[in-house]
């Protein structure tokens, strides 16, 4: 059963909140069946799926394009969109993105930062929105953890409860202090969802391709549960080695 935005708002008394991203159809299906209450198409497909360097390469033509995906493999989870950098630096075009990528397939979309009346403006037309502070990739120069000296936590702590003024229903707590999530977590009646911010978030975000070991580096504070990158470089091995043996056909076609 899909989840809205408050059965997953209401989690935060109840169960801690498992997220992961997905940015294909078949990934999207295998968290559907394992029963992930959330995806997230995130814009870290620029640098898991994509190639490019920083979230900031990518735009709506590639989300809308992997959002419809990931809703073809998951009819009935929630999905969180993204907005992609610069999508959503004014009230009209923020709008507008967010409508298409809602019409991609999208329950909710999620921004970064402070911005509270784009924010505000989106939940009084009533979209769903999750907010996302602490180190934002979009606007980030580096990718350090944020909120390590007094002034920075401040703010950090500000933008949070900020973000949920404005109408967020969730937020994504990216690289701080854990006690900086715990806080912020026990101020805030959304839930909190972190990454690299701790165990006391209301829930966890993993990056699928972290999670899965699809790749060949990962944020230290991302948990690899499997390795597939070395399975499917040993599948192209075998298989390369079967093709120049002639032995790679199923041994049910091989006379068809
Ligand atoms: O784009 C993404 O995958 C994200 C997560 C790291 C929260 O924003």
């Amino acid at each position: 059963m899909k989840l809205d935005a408050n059965s997953l708002l209401n989690m935060k008394q109840l169960q801690p909140i498992a997220i992961l991203t997905a940015y294909t159809c078949p990934v999207a299906r295998c968290l559907e069946k394992a029963g992930i209450p959330a995806i997230l198409v995130g814009d870290s497909v620029a640098m898991t799926e994509m190639g490019f360097s920083s979230t900031r390469q990518i735009n709506m033509e590639h989300m809308v394009y992997h959002i419809g995906a990931v809703r073809r493999g998951a009819p009935n989870t929630h999905i969180i969109g993204d907005m992609p950098f610069d999508s959503d630096c004014d009230i009209r075009s923020a709008t507008q993105n967010a409508r298409r990528l809602l019409h991609a397939g999208a329950d909710s979309i999620k921004l970064e930062g402070s911005k509270y009346s784009i924010i505000s403006h989106l939940v009084e037309n009533n979209m769903v929105v999750v907010g996302h502070t602490g180190l934002t990739p979009q606007t980030a120069e580096d990718f350090h953890k944020v909120g390590t000296t007094e002034q920075e936590a401040e703010q950090v702590y500000t933008e949070a409860l900020g973000i949920e003024k404005a109408g967020a229903f969730m937020l994504v707590l990216e690289h701080i202090p854990a006690t900086l999530a715990s806080q912020i977590t026990a101020s805030v009646k959304i839930p909190t969802i972190g990454i690299g911010a701790g165990s006391d978030c209301d829930g966890q975000v993993l990056v699928i391709n972290d999670a899965i070991g699809l790749g060949d580096k990962w944020p230290p504070f991302s948990k690899q549960y499997a390795h597939i990158s070395p399975i499917i470089e040993q599948v192209a091995r075998d298989f390369a080695t079967e093709v120049a043996q002639g032995t790679s056909t199923h041994p049910k076609t091989q006379h068809q």
